[in-house]
């Protein structure tokens, strides 16, 4: 099945599945369309300023207020527990994290990596992979402490929202706003990915400056769902995660029981493909923040709590310059992930399903084996880098390794040998 969407960035969307379920006029009338109850749910505060505030009506068959009680439920694998500790700063890389082979499905499969601040503190983020085999049948799920950021690497995902269905595939991204309800279901059987749980401020589209009015990505490649609802009664389980935590409670419904909807605060895709990568024409590279491709802010103006950055496919013309990424460090600290293809700064060992962790002012940057090359290449003709597609979180505040992910078994213990083999090229009589 292909699906339709409605396209545009935080735009005042309106989708119903049966018509007229949307009232006129008025948001919340006295008896609304087809018996159903409005509920209004926010995702700023009631008096963020207009171009900021993120809201949504929903229609629905029963309200979200209708469940049994929450009771704990242990999903160890997946928390927001980053310790306060000593931090290596070594840099980290890990092989893509093993697929299950007992039933595991799409939230039974998170397995969290690292992360800083948490939704107490209302910033920083917690970056988790995933290893699925198992659609959540009968199971749905939300998010209170932060907004989902979901990138698969390998498997299509079918996600179920309260707003409507987003189909996924590799090399697209899906955004699932706090406290909206989801299930996952596997076309494909095996799924395998990354998911950044922002705690910070929502995700926004950057300003895009001196570059124009188009460009990077362009806000009519957001696609939000169309309304679709389930009419379904049974036995299911509504999981939350509140304050670090997991919950489930029973409920006699399924949640996703939305007929109609209206508003800007909503799930949204968006296909990495369509980035309309920018670079240098003459020399140098631009700072990777030219790759950006959604941020959330921080109170520090230009400093933000998360940057998602891509390197997609590009052709590097720029003359007398060493093409890859440079040697660098920064204040920031940087996550990366491969979905696609072959990372230009490394040579072997950054697979697809793989990552890496470099952190605050931790050096990095292409292996011996890419430097060599570089430094030798025929820069008479562009570079075309086809086939590629990886990714950064960079976040503000430095990522904390979390224990299973330092003790992993996909864990690199040799990463830093890669750049072992950088020779001394240093001669002072030869200039
Ligand atoms: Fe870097």
């Amino acid at each position: 099945m292909s699906l339709t969407y409605q396209s545009g960035f935080g735009n005042e969307f309106a989708s119903e599945a049966l018509a007229g379920a949307l009232p006129v006029g008025r948001n919340s009338p006295q008896k609304a369309p087809y018996g159903l109850y409005a509920e209004q749910i926010s995702g700023t505060a009631f008096t963020a300023p207009r171009g900021a505030n993120r809201r949504s009506w929903l229609y629905r068959i029963r309200p979200a207020a209708l469940h049994g009680g929450f009771a704990p439920l242990a999903l160890p694998r997946f928390h927001n527990d980053f310790g306060a500790g000593p931090v290596t700063p070594e840099q980290l890389r890990w092989d893509p994290l093993p697929l299950p082979e007992a039933p595991t499905d799409w939230l039974e499969g998170l397995f969290t990596m690292a992360g800083n601040g948490g939704p107490e503190q209302g910033s920083g983020v917690g970056i988790h992979l995933y290893a699925a085999n198992r659609d959540m049948a009968g199971r749905y799920f939300y998010d209170a402490d932060g907004e989902l950021l979901i990138v698969p690497q390998q498997g299509r995902l079918r996600i179920a929202t309260e707003m409507g269905v987003l189909e996924l595939e590799p090399q697209e991204i899906a955004v699932i706003p706090r406290g909206i309800r989801f299930s996952v279901a596997l076309p494909d059987g095996a799924a395998r990915g990354y998911v950044c749980e922002n705690f910070g401020a929502l995700l926004k589209l950057p300003d895009l400056g001196p570059i124009g009015s188009n460009g990077l990505a362009n806000p009519r490649d957001f696609l939000a769902p169309l309304a679709a609802y389930e009419d379904r009664e049974g036995d299911f389980q509504l999981v939350s995660k509140f304050q670090g935590h997991l919950w489930s409670a029973p409920i006699g419904h399924s949640p996703l029981d939305v007929v109609g909807w209206h508003g800007n605060y909503t799930p949204y895709k968006y296909d990495l493909r369509r980035f309309n990568t920018i670079g240098s024409i003459s020399y140098d590279h631009p700072d990777p923040s030219i790759f950006l491709v959604l941020h959330s802010p921080s109170d520090t103006p230009g400093t933000s709590n998360m940057d998602f950055v891509i390197f997609p496919p590009r052709i590097l013309a720029m003359q007398d310059t060493f093409r890859p990424p440079w040697f660098h460090r920064n204040i920031a600290s940087e996550f990366m992930g491969l979905v696609h293809g072959e990372y230009d700064a490394k040579a072997e060992g950054f697979v697809p399903g793989g990552a890496s962790l470099h952190n605050s002012f931790t050096g990095h940057g292409p292996d011996a084996g890419t430097f060599e090359k570089a430094s030798n290449a025929d820069l008479s003709r562009p570079t075309v880098i086809r086939e590629t597609m990886a990714f950064m979180f960079e976040t503000r505040h430095v990522l904390r390794p979390v224990r299973q992910a330092i003790d992993a078994a996909h864990r690199q213990t040799g990463y830093r040998d890669c750049w072992q083999g950088l020779a001394r090229h240093f001669s002072p009589e030869k200039r």
